[in-house]
């Protein structure tokens, strides 16, 4: 609820944590959602999903009259932090069918994940994606926190945190994406003319 006891979410969605019969229908949103990366995606989401289980993390549904509408994940990465490696959580994908976007769904996605994560102990959440839509929620270029992304192909401006309550000052240097982003090859956008 908000500060004026009206609902974040539109009000015929539900959210909910992803349960194991949801597979396919999630895949079926991150095909949609993502175009001709969708395959990619969609890969990626099943392999996260085997890491969360023994790496922690989580991943969240949008549904409306029980079809699932929009999926997030928040998965753990490292950062390369000097004194130690250190457990933060990376946001991605984040999906939405096209003919259910621009209604609230992505927003509240995003806001129940940070919210689960704000009762974590992780420090910090990382994601690259377009700033004129994850600043609302708070998100600021890592670059000027003193966090390094993880591949030169992602723009500064893409690559984005926010700070957890768990976070103190010495938890900065670079962000190492866990397998999955690599080995499905989901980490920032290639340049064919490169
Ligand atoms: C990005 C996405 C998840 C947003 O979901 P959504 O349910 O449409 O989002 P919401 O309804 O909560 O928010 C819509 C607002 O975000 C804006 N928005 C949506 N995608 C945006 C983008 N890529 N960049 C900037 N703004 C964006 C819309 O213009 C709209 O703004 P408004 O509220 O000022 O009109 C959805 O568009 C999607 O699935 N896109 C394809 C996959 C993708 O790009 N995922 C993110 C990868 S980082």
């Amino acid at each position: 609820m908000s500060a004026t006891g009206q609902s974040l979410y539109p009000p015929w969605m539900e959210l909910r944590e992803e349960r194991p019969g949801d597979a396919s229908a999630v895949r079926h949103v991150h095909r949609r959602a993502f175009g001709d990366h969708g395959e990619a995606v969609a890969d990626l989401v099943d392999s996260l999903r085997d890491g969360m289980r023994s790496g922690g993390g989580f991943a969240l549904v949008a549904e409306d009259a029980g079809q699932i509408v929009g999926h997030v994940m928040f998965t753990r990465s490292l950062l390369d932090a000097p004194r130690r490696l250190v457990d933060v959580q990376v946001l991605s994908p984040l999906g939405v069918l096209p003919e259910c976007q621009r209604q609230g769904i992505g927003s509240a996605l995003v806001r129940a994940g940070l919210a689960t994560a704000h009762e974590g102990t992780s420090p910090l959440v990382f994601l690259e994606g377009d700033p004129g839509y994850y600043s609302r929620f708070g998100f600021t270029p890592g670059a000027e926190l003193g966090f390094r992304k993880p591949s030169l192909r992602i723009s500064d401006a893409a690559f984005q945190v926010i700070r957890l309550p768990a976070y103190e000052p010495w938890m900065t240097g670079t962000l190492v994406y866990s397998e999955p982003f690599w080995r499905h090859d989901t980490v920032g956008f290639r340049d064919p003319d490169a």
